[in-house]
């Protein structure tokens, strides 16, 4: 029998009312507060890594001591503690061996699944499906809690619109509208409706603030932005995670306007705390606040905790600065202990809220865990969402779908049967074993007559003269090559920047020559971030987004590739041609010299200003075509709305699926304002044949921007309302927003 040491605890400290089942969790939390030390709080805002806590390959001196740290009070919650067995031993540390018992919470890069992988999280933003989105976070959240964990440091919401940056896998793409609404999305789903429930986990925002900016997308490297541009593309999916009810948020390792995002007051005090009135909390990244050191915006490890602390931050990610510091710091008279309690008060309500007083191994269940880790209906959602991530990119004489008939088929390139890298950076607890691969998804799909045979042809990056010749030879024989090309899933992600967008030369080289043979190739792009192809877009007759598609990534690509599933996935990052256009994005503001055919414009004298694909971008195997635009009127006033709809048919032969992107463009502003913005969009499916229309409604809010004095409102004047299948691809009809 599980004894609840906690809640006898609280009963006592609430004896003399009887323990009163009407106490409230902040009165609970402050009858704890009362009993702890100033050292005992300073623990609650410790955080560690369980790979030097749990396991003995480190550093032995180490982890007997952060081991007699949780026993002494002095953790209040680990990040890399996986696995009912190993949750369970840290757990009872904490609640069976402190002073207090306090349970610990445990946390874990949950990014896009824990076992069964999904789709990278830009390859499911390019899904534009939301409710997809949000079930791929909560059958995260439900292996992940069944595993032991409750907090996900997850979703990021940084906005970049720099793909040599690696973590743009990581994210949503370059838009904050869609940003925002795909980061509640998976707030909804990692938190559910409830998070005292057992399968639910609290959810973080995180790199606060602005982190998409770092310079030349070089990771870690300093970010040098204008207020304008932080609030206009950078606060709004924070904000909206916020709205759907965020737990906790991560600071950023980039100073902004000379302070460490750690203990930058005005990020953290006055937007997060202040203005939005954020009272959950605030983590540190990973040795974010120590960092201040290196950084020299102060000399000593005891002031960047005072820095942080004051600021607004609560958590200590492995600096180890607060649980070091806090109590000298109360004692010299630095620190005000008030200030503290606030911070620990945001943690303890935390675990309340995530059940952990009522029940602290409500999570530890082993047989949850067995049953729930990989479940078949996890891996079928999983090869559902990455069937939806991928883009059809270029498909010239409809060469997609292939036949399952075809006689001779050939895979070739270093990703055709590869299962590690298909689950991406960030994989949580992913296993390659677990992964299926292209050609095996391939096979299963294909017909018995069909002969599929796989050749390497390159390494990812290492040229290799007898698998380039094996795989020309191949193709030779073949009736069709897919071309399995892309990135090394640990060049993506965290640590992983690019100076070269492009595909690597052995693998370009490989491309080429298969190329050369003249056997019509369909290119599958296995990638983390947008790829600079323009020889393959110029050269290669179709070519799909398939992006490190996780767990079920053979058998999705299968499912496109010879049309079970009729590819709908839009693009939410631009494509570049070339590395030097970057940073290149839809919704840039508006130029004083645009380009035209003279000189004295804006542009580049060695290549177009065009993307090589742009934003919203994406083809299917049946056709849409779009109705004119109906307004239910053309001009609004600053309290009324305006109705825009389309009627989209499906004018091709097979089922399908669009997004149909809604776009606004504001003529005149005391600001100069973009080319374009979305400002709303719908997924449809529709039969071949079948119409549906399509409506959007548009207010004064949705044309509220920061104007010249950096207030948040609409002004009157004239706007186009776009309607269509990409960001470059619409009707434009004019219409009128006047005062009242
Ligand atoms: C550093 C990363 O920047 C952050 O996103 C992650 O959550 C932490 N490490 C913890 O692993």
């Amino acid at each position: 029998m599980k004894i609840n040491l906690i809640a006898i605890a609280i009963c006592i400290a609430f004896a003399t009312s009887g323990c009163a089942k009407t106490e409230s969790t902040d009165e609970k939390v402050d009858a704890l507060i009362a009993k702890m030390t100033v050292q005992e709080k300073a623990g609650q805002l410790n955080q560690y890594s369980g790979f030097e806590i749990l396991t003995g390959d480190i550093d032995d001196s180490k982890i007997s001591d952060r081991n007699q740290r949780i026993k002494n009070g002095l953790l209040g919650s680990v990040l890399n503690v996986l696995g009912t067995e190993d949750v369970e031993q840290a757990q009872r540390y904490a609640v069976e061996q402190t002073r207090l018992g306090i349970p610990l919470i445990f946390a874990f890069d949950v990014i896009h699944g824990y076992r069964t992988i999904f789709p990278i999280p830009l390859a499911e933003s390019a899904s534009w499906d939301l409710e997809a989105i949000e079930r791929s976070a909560r059958i995260a959240a439900i292996e992940a809690s069944a595993a032991g964990q409750n907090w996900t440091f997850a979703p990021m919401v940084d906005i970049s619109h720099d793909p040599r940056w690696g973590r743009v896998m990581e994210g949503a793409g370059e838009d904050p509208y869609l940003g925002g609404k795909i980061a509640q999305a998976r707030v909804r789903g990692f938190q559910g409706n409830d998070l005292s429930q057992p399968d639910t986990i609290a959810a973080t925002a995180k790199h606060f603030a602005a982190y998409g900016e770092v310079i030349a997308g070089r990771e870690y490297n300093n970010v040098d932005i204008s207020r304008r541009k932080l609030w206009e593309t950078h606060l709004p999916p924070f904000k909206a995670a916020l709205d759907a009810g965020i737990k906790t948020f991560m600071n950023a390792f980039n100073e902004f306007e000379g302070v460490p995002a750690s203990a930058n007051t005005y990020l953290i005090d006055d937007i997060l705390r202040g203005q939005w009135a954020f009272d959950g909390v605030l983590v540190s990244d990973w040795d974010s606040i120590g960092a201040m050191v290196t950084s020299g915006v102060i000399e000593d490890d005891a002031g960047t905790a005072e820095m942080a602390l004051e600021a607004g931050t609560d958590i200590d990610m492995e600096s180890d600065v607060f649980v070091k510091y806090l109590p000298e710091l109360v004692e010299q008279g630095r620190v005000d202990e008030a200030l503290i309690d606030k911070a620990v008060k945001r943690v303890l309500r935390l675990k309340f809220e995530l059940g952990l007083f009522d029940d602290p191994y409500q999570y530890i269940d082993a047989e949850r865990e067995k049953a729930l880790i990989l479940a078949p209906e996890h891996r079928e959602a999983a090869r559902d969402m990455a069937r939806k991530s991928v883009v059809l990119l270029k498909n010239e004489n409809q060469l997609l779908p292939l036949d399952k008939n075809i006689k001779n088929l050939a895979i070739i390139g270093p990703l055709g049967d590869n299962q590690f890298h298909m689950n991406g950076f960030w994989r949580g607890k992913g296993q390659a074993a677990d992964v299926v691969t292209l050609l095996e998804g391939v096979k299963a799909k294909i017909s018995n007559n069909t002969v599929v045979r796989y050749a390497e042809g390159s390494g990812l990056e290492t040229m290799d003269q007898e698998k380039l010749a094996d795989a020309v030879a191949l193709a030779k024989q073949s009736d069709v090559v897919i071309l399995a090309v892309g990135e090394d899933a640990d060049k993506t992600g965290e640590a992983a920047s690019r100076t070269n967008i492009e595909l690597y030369p052995a693998q370009k080289a490989l491309v080429k020559a298969i190329h050369a043979t003249g056997t019509p190739a369909v290119m599958v792009l296995m990638n983390g971030r947008p790829l600079a192809i323009e020889w393959s877009e110029a050269n290669i007759p179709s070519i799909l987004n398939g992006w490190l598609l996780g767990t079920e990534a053979g058998n999705a690509l299968a499912d496109v590739l010879f049309g079970d599933y009729n590819p709908s996935g839009k693009l939410t990052m631009t494509v570049p041609r070339k590395t030097g256009q970057i940073p290149i994005f839809y919704n840039h503001k508006r130029i004083s010299r645009p380009l035209d055919d003279t000189r004295y414009t804006s542009q580049y004298v060695d290549s177009s200003n065009d993307p090589l694909y742009p934003f919203g971008y994406g083809l299917s195997y049946t056709n849409f075509s779009y109705s004119a635009i109906k307004l239910s009127t053309d001009s609004i006033n600053l309290n009324e709305s305006l109705e825009a709809s389309v009627t989209v048919t499906n004018s091709g032969k097979r089922f399908g699926e669009e997004v149909v992107q809604l776009y606004v463009k504001d003529m005149v502003g005391s600001a100069v304002r973009p080319v374009m913005e979305l400002k709303g969009f719908e997924k449809i499916a529709l039969k071949a044949g079948e119409s549906q229309e399509v409506k959007f409604t548009i207010d004064a809010d949705d044309l509220a921007f920061y104007t010249r004095d950096m207030s948040f409102k609409a002004e009157p004047g004239d706007f186009a309302l776009m309607i269509g299948p990409s960001s470059i691809s619409y009707e434009s009809v004019p219409f009128k927003l006047t005062v009242n």
